[in-house]
């Protein structure tokens, strides 16, 4: 591992300087340093906090790679200018419930088309950095389950796919109190598919399906393509899906089921607490209502605790618990799966119909990548790498986007949710964007109704490399532009 500040120290030390980061931050938050001050001098605060100067240092350094100071040679450190710790978050908007069918142009694909495109900045797909991934470390178990499984690994494995992955998965279930058998969880081909195939199963055409709003643009392309009709129920920025509006859409609408991301939502970051997804289940629950969860984040958070799922409260087999490597591990082993309570049946028989199987060498060196702990130790490091990517990301849009913005505060994931000023339109900014080999998302993907257009969505997977920060920086003068 190359040697930087982080793994320099032991972490003892590390947690030393961690308090001090968080006496300067305090200081910010409560308005007592302001943009342009002067903070302590390293003596003075390694006197008066009882810690070594190295300590202090450590802790101005690791501040100023977030941009929250900045250092001016033979001066000292500064609040950064334009550093507004009082960053407010997208509010919410309420809008009429009503069903529509999803029609996507072209801008769907293309998201997708750019975002293959290594000369373009990577804001645009909600995708990790292969930078981050350990891909050494699974190529090595790859070429080992070849070498022992040569035949195993290249023949079909049919659904529900292979055992010694699922069992690591029910494993992993059991870690949230929840008792799920291998036997009850179905491999699919990404989340995508396992989104599909439950959406196959406990819905057909002309069906209403609630989602929230906003949602991730897959989920209403998939309904668009099966000829359902989209149903966005309000959600907030904070804690997800509006259970009084969810409610009143129950009493007067035929509903066939519903669809949520409760894990730091895509795009909005929003963390449903668990009693929300008690009551949600619930509410579905008594009204025979099927629940599809998408848990792709959920191993991706910044706090001390991995947040629960849906699943966990469902006491009807009535949630169907969707969730894939591809945000953690490696998105091209296209490695997901299902468990679909009492429509496991049908999930497979659709899989089966669909697909046959999902590739065998993927599943098996995923399998002993989490038998072997690697996995777990991969998530430590990548969870503080998003956790330092989102933070810089908002400080910098902070202080570089028009005033008035506003930036989702996510506590997982990596994708942040800008409302810009109300008369910037996001496809303006996307289109101006590109032209500059500059990617982003724009808002109004991630509503059939279109209303989001003065939103755009910033895919923080990729470290902030020089070359990323002056794209964000390009990207900021676009938008000051398109405002003035
Ligand atoms: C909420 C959500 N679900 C599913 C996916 C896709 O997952 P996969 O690549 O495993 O199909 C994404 C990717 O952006 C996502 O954000």
């Amino acid at each position: 591992m190359p040697s930087t500040p982080e793994n320099q120290h032991s972490s003892r030390d590390r947690f030393k300087y961690d308090q001090v980061s968080h006496y300067i931050m305090d200081l910010i938050d409560k308005g007592t340093l302001k943009p342009g001050d002067r903070v302590p001098s390293l003596r003075k605060l390694s006197k008066s906090l009882k810690v070594s100067i190295a300590t202090v240092n450590q802790a101005y350094l690791t501040l100023e790679e977030k941009g929250v100071l900045k250092a001016k040679p033979q001066s000292g450190f500064y609040v950064h200018t334009g550093i507004n710790r009082e960053i407010a978050t997208p509010k919410p908007i309420i809008s009429t419930c009503q069903p529509r069918k999803v029609r996507f142009g072209q801008l769907f694909e293309e998201i997708f088309e750019i975002s293959n495109d290594a000369s373009i900045a990577p804001f645009a797909a909600a995708r990790p950095s292969m930078e981050l991934m350990p891909s050494k470390a699974l190529m090595r178990e790859t070429r080992s389950v070849i070498a022992r499984h040569a035949q195993e690994s290249m023949d079909y494995c049919f659904p529900p796919g292979h055992e010694r992955l699922r069992h690591q998965i029910s494993l992993r279930y059991a870690e949230l109190g929840l008792s799920i058998a291998a036997e009850e969880i179905i491999i699919t081909s990404g989340a995508t598919e396992a989104l599909s195939l439950a959406l196959q199963t406990v819905a057909r055409r002309g069906d209403i399906i609630a989602v929230e709003s906003p949602t991730y643009f897959s989920v209403l392309r998939l309904i668009e393509k099966m000829g359902m009709l989209a149903l966005e129920i309000d959600s907030d920025p904070l804690t997800g899906v509006s259970l009084d509006a969810l409610e009143f859409a129950l009493d007067t609408m035929d509903i066939s089921a519903m669809l949520v991301v409760p894990n730091f939502n895509n795009p909005s970051g929003s963390l449903m607490p668990s009693s929300h997804k008690r009551q949600l289940v619930s509410m579905l629950s008594e009204r025979n209502i099927p629940l599809i969860e998408d848990d792709v984040y959920g191993d991706l958070y910044f706090g001390n605790e991995r947040p629960d799922i849906c699943k966990c409260h469902d006491e009807q087999g009535l949630v169907l618990s969707a969730s894939s490597f591809s945000k953690t591990l490696a998105p091209g082993f296209r490695t997901g799966w299902i468990t679909g309570g009492r429509f496991h049946e049908q999930l497979l028989e659709w899989k089966q119909a669909t697909s046959s199987a999902s590739p065998s060498l993927q599943q098996l060196a995923v399998g002993e990548f989490l038998r072997s702990g690697q996995y777990d130790r991969h998530l430590v490091r990548l969870r503080k790498a998003f956790k330092a990517q989102v933070e810089k990301a908002r400080f910098m849009i902070a202080r570089l986007f028009p005033e008035g913005t506003r930036i989702s505060d996510p506590q997982g994931g990596f994708v942040l949710w800008v409302e810009l000023p109300r008369g910037i339109n996001c496809f303006d900014v996307y289109t101006e964007a590109l032209q500059h080999h500059i990617g982003i998302t724009p808002g109004m993907l991630f509503s059939a109704t279109r209303k989001f257009r003065n939103y755009i969505r910033i895919n923080c997977g990729f470290p902030w490399t020089p070359e990323n920060e002056q794209a964000l920086e390009q990207l900021a003068g676009i938008i000051n532009r398109l405002n003035a």
